[in-house]
């Protein structure tokens, strides 16, 4: 099927527009479900791709990813419009009841005021924060010491450095709390992976040999440390766990000259998000989830479960 948008037809990708899509999304044509190309009706030159995802978000609409470029010169002539619009036809055919941004988008940038004319809303929010170690030490290591003063530790509780962790129980509570997949988690406990967590600042608490929560993080610049995830088991939230943990992280990172931790929060994260405010935390930067509803009696909301990472 073809259309023409003012001198541009929109038709689906075939084999010979490989290089173009993958130089507009970024992507192999083989990474999208289905694929659509909008071509100069003059030149015969691909000027836009927009592809969508395989994988479906269940939550809080069921629906798949899109990616849209259109090169720089023909934007603003209504490419994106028309190729979303029929992405999102498409999908709305194959049972999806909305659309999401592949990617998310920081919120005011470009990217997210273009997804807005599109009609697309932020349904989650991710923070990125920053939090100076400096003053953390001295305020945690007070709270840690009259914890475990109260006996509010249980003594068979330990902390271990991720290098004598036991990877496979890491792995199984990553995968319960945050999801992601167990290779790739794997190949950075290893270390065999670029943004490997650190085996010595990462730490996993244990207690009577079941692996309940840890820190994993990982060093982007000499002073800086990216967290990758702080996870208890649902029954030792909100307390001492918490403060222990990221107490002896901290000390570890200290040790290597690490005075920066940058973490992310999702909204159901509020325990973090204040966390960040207390310790004299900023956020640094807000993406938001972008998701267009397709409308209709179709449209049917997943209450209640945490958001899959479809866009990253
Ligand atoms: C986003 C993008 C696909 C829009 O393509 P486009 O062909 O310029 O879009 P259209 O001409 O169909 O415009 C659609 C609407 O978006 C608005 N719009 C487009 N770019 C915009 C921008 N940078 N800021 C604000 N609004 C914008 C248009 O005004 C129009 O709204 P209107 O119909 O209410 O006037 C294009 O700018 C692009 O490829 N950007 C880089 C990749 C990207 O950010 N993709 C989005 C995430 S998948």
């Amino acid at each position: 099927m073809e259309h023409s948008v003012l001198g541009f037809t929109i038709r689906s990708a075939q084999p010979r527009d490989a290089k173009a899509i993958r130089m507009l999304l970024g992507s192999p044509a083989e990474q999208f479900a289905d694929l659509w190309v909008a071509v100069d009706s003059g030149r015969g030159t691909v000027v836009a791709a927009a592809g969508v995802t395989h994988s479906r978000r269940q939550t809080p609409l069921v629906g798949p990813g899109i990616t849209v470029h259109v090169i720089a010169p023909c934007r603003r002539r209504g490419l994106g419009r028309a190729l979303t619009n029929h992405l999102a036809h498409r999908a709305g055919a194959n049972g999806a009841v909305a659309l999401y941004a592949a990617q998310k988008v920081e919120l005011g940038s470009e990217e997210w005021q273009a997804l807005c004319a599109l009609e697309f809303t932020s349904c989650e929010t991710v923070q990125h924060h920053e939090l100076p170690l400096d003053q953390f030490e001295l305020q945690l290591a007070p709270l840690y010491e009259r914890l475990r003063a109260k006996g509010r530790i249980p003594a068979s509780a330990r902390l271990v450095p991720l290098a004598t962790a036991n990877f496979d129980e890491v792995v199984r509570l990553h995968l319960a709390e945050l999801g992601s997949d167990s290779q790739t988690l794997m190949r950075r406990l290893r270390g065999e992976a670029p943004d490997s967590f650190s085996a010595r600042y990462s730490q996993v608490l244990v207690i009577d040999d079941q692996t309940v929560g840890f820190i994993l993080a990982h060093r982007t610049d000499r002073t800086t440390a990216t967290v990758d995830a702080n996870v208890l088991a649902p029954e030792f939230r909100n307390g001492w766990a918490n403060i222990w943990l990221k107490l002896e992280a901290t000390r570890g990172a200290l040790r290597l000259g690490i005075t920066k931790f940058i973490f992310t929060s999702f909204d159901h994260y509020t325990d973090t998000r204040s966390f960040t405010q207390r310790f004299g935390g900023a956020t640094s930067k807000t993406v938001a989830l972008m998701h267009r509803p397709l409308g209709g009696s179709a449209a049917q909301a997943v209450a209640g479960e945490p958001p899959s990472d479809l866009a990253t």
